[in-house]
């Protein structure tokens, strides 16, 4: 007996030994992804393009502004995107860059390409597989030059971000789980589609304004989704660590999905009262801004997502 258990404890020992040995060696991959031919331009209309994107509709603003102007952000102002929120999860913590265009601290050493890589193929500037956080990999060609031309056209920022630091459950997450960039899952539209359509709201809650990341449940011990695409989500609260959010179901469903409680113009109507539950984590005060028929477009594509019943509860609730 006593032999035996000696016996699996080598061998348990061994196997420890060998998965530490994988972990660390797993630590600093890099991956040779070809940056898509993506260039920058000084053109007036995709500038524009690229600031609707930026601080409305894509909300870069909310991960990548100034955490001291939260307040500013709020009401609306421009913040600038110095980076270095922090993201304190369970594989550890986390620092939206600077995305301005600094060249010691932001993204002015980066080429058009890169910034562009790290947008649709999730392959940072120096090779690694990016975290998951922004799930827009399916821009345009048309878009991803309005984001990088407009992300050019503001004021450089010096401001050092501190950088990531994963504890063990982190480790082992980044060497297996998240140790692939993420790609788009179809071929990126060229032009991007506009107007109150179906294929306009598609595209902007598929591929531009991170409505599945949220609307969908996430383990965020892998950052891996588990729920149905769409049909409500589980997220923490990035300021209280008692308080836990139920993004609503999304989907068709007319029981559970929160689309059955409104009109088409009580949805435009809502996304432009903005932010109604305080300190809800939903860019609220950037979607404000969205142009009405991308709200029709959104409101329409998501009335033809097909039904998952799948009840989320009240908007959040605090564990005692
Ligand atoms: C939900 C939060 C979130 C949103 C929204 C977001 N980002 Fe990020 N971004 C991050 C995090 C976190 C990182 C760091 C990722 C890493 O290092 O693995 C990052 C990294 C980056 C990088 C650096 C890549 C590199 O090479 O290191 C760029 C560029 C960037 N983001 C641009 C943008 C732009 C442009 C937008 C809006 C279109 C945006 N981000 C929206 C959280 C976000
Ligand atoms: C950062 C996470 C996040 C993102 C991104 C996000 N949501 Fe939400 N959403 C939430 C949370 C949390 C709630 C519940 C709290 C609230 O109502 O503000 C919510 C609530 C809602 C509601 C219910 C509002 C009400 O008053 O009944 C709708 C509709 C909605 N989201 C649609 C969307 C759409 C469409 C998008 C993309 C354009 C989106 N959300 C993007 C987190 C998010």
């Amino acid at each position: 007996m006593k032999k035996v258990l000696l016996g699996l404890m080598a061998v348990l020992a061994v196997a420890i030994g060998a998965f530490a040995l994988y972990v660390a060696s797993r630590q600093h991959l890099r991956f040779d992804v070809a940056p898509p031919a993506i260039a920058a331009t000084t053109d007036s209309t995709a500038i524009a393009r690229g600031r609707y994107l930026v601080r409305h509709l894509a909300s870069c603003g909310g991960c990548h502004g100034d955490p001291t102007m939260r307040e500013q952000a709020e009401a609306g102002e421009e913040i600038p995107l110095t980076g270095g929120f922090e993201f304190s999860i369970p594989p550890g913590k986390f620092y939206p860059r600077n995305i301005t265009p600094d060249s010691a601290t932001g993204i002015g050493a980066f080429t058009d390409g890169q910034i562009a890589r790290a947008l649709r193929d999730g392959v940072g500037n120096d090779g690694r597989a990016l975290l998951p956080f922004m799930e827009m990999q399916g821009l345009s060609d048309e878009d991803l030059v309005a984001v990088i031309s407009y992300l050019r056209s503001q004021p450089p920022v010096h401001h050092v971000v501190p950088d990531h630091q994963y504890n063990f459950l982190g480790t082992i997450v980044k060497a297996t789980v998240l140790s692939k960039p993420v790609g788009p899952k179809e071929t990126p539209p060229v032009r991007n589609p506009s107007g109150a359509t179906i294929e306009n709201g598609r595209y902007l809650v598929e591929a531009v304004a991170n409505c599945w990341a949220c609307h969908t449940e996430r383990d965020y011990n892998t950052g891996q989704m588990v729920g149905a695409h769409l049909a409500g989500g589980k997220m923490p609260d990035d300021f209280n660590p008692k308080r836990i959010w139920f993004p609503p179901n999304l989907t068709s469903d007319p029981a559970t999905g929160r689309l059955a409680q409104f009109t088409e113009d009580e949805f435009v109507a809502r996304f432009h009262a903005g932010r109604l539950i305080p300190g809800s984590p939903m860019p609220w005060s950037e979607f404000r801004g969205l142009h009405e028929e991308d709200v029709r477009a959104i409101y329409r594509y998501l009335k033809s997502v097909p039904p998952v019943v799948h009840a989320t509860g009240p908007a959040f609730v605090d564990k005692p």
